[in-house]
């Protein structure tokens, strides 16, 4: 696992294209040493844990989607929109190659989503609530929150803090840059509290599972 994981950082240097995008990411390009990328995001784009996503391996197109909102402004962020402003368009391409291509750091759907289906969030999120017309979660982010296609990201084990603002600022029409606006959509129908806990279990999609109650009772 680790060495292929290797084997892939290695392949990605090589490609001008990328190294330009791992340039960017460790220098922060147009946007000033300051504000490179992996200052908030990690050396390995494993975000911090708390309200910075991680960026390794999302889809490439996705991210340079991200980057171009940003830059635009369909998707308003105080830190990210002046950041993807100061780069060039190219050096919003390469950078977001750079970090589609490294390899995952976060285990998806590393908690078994049976055993999570008990709860509020897991019944809303592996089937949604057809009496108010919402598709369930699972259908366009998989049910292990592992992404669907190129353009229905993975979520799982984004940070929960993240998660909740990116459904209220839908909410808001702050981030209104999903192309068929099922986003906003979904998630202005969606009480605080269900937002809440859908954080909470996206986030735990994506953490090992953790070993049953038993053994851990018998375990010394
Ligand atoms: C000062 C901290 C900081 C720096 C520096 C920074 N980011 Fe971010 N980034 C964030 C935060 C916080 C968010 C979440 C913003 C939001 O809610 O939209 C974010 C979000 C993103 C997203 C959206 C991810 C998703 O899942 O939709 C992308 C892509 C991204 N950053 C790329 C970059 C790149 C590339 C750089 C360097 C050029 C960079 N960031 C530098 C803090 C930072
Ligand atoms: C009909 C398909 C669809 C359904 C159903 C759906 N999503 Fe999404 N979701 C998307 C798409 C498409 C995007 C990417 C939007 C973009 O390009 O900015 C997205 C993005 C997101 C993001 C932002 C990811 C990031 O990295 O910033 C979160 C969080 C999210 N969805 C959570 C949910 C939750 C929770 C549910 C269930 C309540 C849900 N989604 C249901 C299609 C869907």
């Amino acid at each position: 696992m680790l060495l292929a994981g290797c084997t892939r950082t290695e392949e990605a240097r090589r490609d001008p294209f990328t190294a330009t995008g791992e340039l960017v990411a460790l220098s922060g390009g147009g946007a000033g040493a300051k504000r490179a990328c992996i200052t908030c995001h990690g050396l390995q784009g494993q975000g911090d844990g708390e309200a910075t996503p991680w960026l390794a391996g999302l889809p490439e197109g996705y991210m340079q989607k991200q980057m171009q909102d940003y830059a635009s402004g369909l998707r308003e962020n105080e830190v990210m929109g002046p950041i993807a402003k100061a780069l060039s368009h190219p050096d919003r391409l390469a950078v977001s190659t750079y970090y589609a291509r490294l390899p995952r750091q976060v285990e998806r759907g590393g908690g078994a989503p049976s055993a999570l289906t008990s709860s509020t969030a897991g019944l809303l999120y592996q089937q949604g609530d057809p009496g108010r017309g919402l598709a369930s979660c699972a259908s366009c982010h998989g049910a292990r929150g592992e992404g669907v296609g190129a353009a229905n990201p993975p979520i799982a084990g984004q940070p929960a803090g993240y998660i909740q603002t990116q459904l209220d600022l839908w909410k808001k029409a702050k981030r209104r840059n999903d192309p068929q606006g099922q986003m906003l959509r979904i998630s202005q129908r969606l009480t605080d509290t269900e937002v809440s806990a859908l954080g909470e279990y996206v986030e735990a999609l994506g953490r090992p599972a953790a070993p049953p109650a038993q053994a851990q009772a018998a375990s010394p």
